[in-house]
């Protein structure tokens, strides 16, 4: 089955409109569109035919595409819709309308993980440990929680990603300046917010894929090697993208260090209950916290994470002795099983 040559439709999303969305793949130049190169380039050399397909804010190029093409799957990297990233799982709604399969996670499983507060309830339900947390609505009135809140607690928008609005003032010691945070997010942002206890411990990421048998990546550490040691470790929006700072604190995620054997095994277990009760299909990377205590505790999942062949999902598949091809190769593959 996976030595099948497949007919592959490259989908992702970009700023504006194409004007001719027939070969996207000139619009994939720069670091922005390392992702669709590398995956492109990947499933070429494994010898599937590829093009290309950028969606903007119009979904009948695509319907009619399709259509025309018909082709064996579409690899599915649309983060957004007309700039919108709340709207990235109606993408792969649309597609199951059109019969077609395609990688990665459903819409359902991508609208839950999207939401910091849900995700977090379901997860509770069924014992996996999670910060305490409080959602405030960007309508009505601030949660009472907040003054019997356990602080230090972190304040993020609900429902973004890629670090978008953390900062270092999103730690909060006290319900006046988690207050002040909250509204920050609501006026600034547009958006709800969630006030999580602050996690102390090492920052590990977890790939895991597959559908019915899981395969758990070695984990991976963020590390911030030049920072004091009594300073906070929180992947703010400028730890994230800001490349002279990151070289200047020392900021990098690695194999992680090593974990003793049975917090390793539990660590793996977790992932892959997690994986299941998002229900997800395809890929996923989880963010956990350990403690020193060895618990390790869940802070999001990420669905359909950055496949890049620079990124966290694809240096662990390498680690685990899985080249960036056969990796592809199996993504591309997977909505085709069964
Ligand atoms: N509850 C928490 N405890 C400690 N650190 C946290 C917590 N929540 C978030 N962080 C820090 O903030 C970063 C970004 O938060 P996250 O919820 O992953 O947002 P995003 O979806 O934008 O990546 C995390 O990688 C971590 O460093
Ligand atoms: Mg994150």
């Amino acid at each position: 089955m996976a030595s099948r040559k497949l007919n592959v439709l490259l989908l992702f999303d970009v700023p504006f409109a194409p004007e001719n969305h027939l070969d996207s793949s000139e619009y994939m130049v720069g670091d922005e569109w390392k992702d669709e190169r590398d995956v492109m380039r990947a499933l070429s050399r494994l010898g599937h035919k590829v093009t290309a397909f950028g969606i903007f804010d119009d979904i009948r190029p695509l319907v009619d595409r399709v259509r025309q093409a018909r082709p064996d799957v579409i690899f599915n990297l649309c983060e957004s819709f007309n700039a919108d990233r709340s709207k990235e799982p109606n993408l792969p709604a649309l597609l199951e309308l059109l019969g077609i399969p395609y990688t990665g996670a459903r819409p359902e499983a991508l609208t839950l993980c999207k939401d910091k507060g849900l995700s977090k309830k379901l997860l509770t339900y069924h014992k996996v440990r999670v910060p305490e947390f409080a959602v405030a609505p960007r309508k009505g009135p601030l949660p009472k929680g907040l003054s019997r809140f356990v602080y230090p607690g972190i304040c993020k928008p609900l429902g973004l990603d890629a670090s978008e609005g953390i900062a270092q003032s999103s730690l909060v010691t006290n319900a006046e300046d988690c207050a002040d945070r909250v509204r920050f997010i609501h006026q600034k942002l547009g958006t709800d917010a969630i006030v999580e206890e602050y996690i102390e411990g090492r920052e590990l990421y977890v790939g895991v894929f597959g559908n019915d048998r899981l395969t758990v990546l070695p984990p991976q550490e963020l590390f911030f090697k030049k920072l004091p040691t009594d300073a906070p470790r929180v992947l703010t929006f400028k730890a994230k993208w800001d490349d002279d700072y990151r070289k200047k604190y020392g900021i990098d995620s690695d194999a992680a260090r090593p974990i003793d054997p049975k917090t390793l095994a539990k660590l793996n277990e977790t992932c892959k209950e997690i994986y299941r009760l998002f229900k997800i299909t395809g890929y996923a990377r989880i963010d956990l916290r350990l403690s020193e205590q060895g618990e390790c505790v869940f802070l999001e999942i990420n669905p359909n994470p950055s496949i890049k062949k620079s990124d966290d999902f694809a240096f662990a598949a390498k680690q685990a002795g899985i080249s960036y091809d056969e990796l592809l190769n199996k993504l591309v593959h997977l909505p085709l099983a069964g």
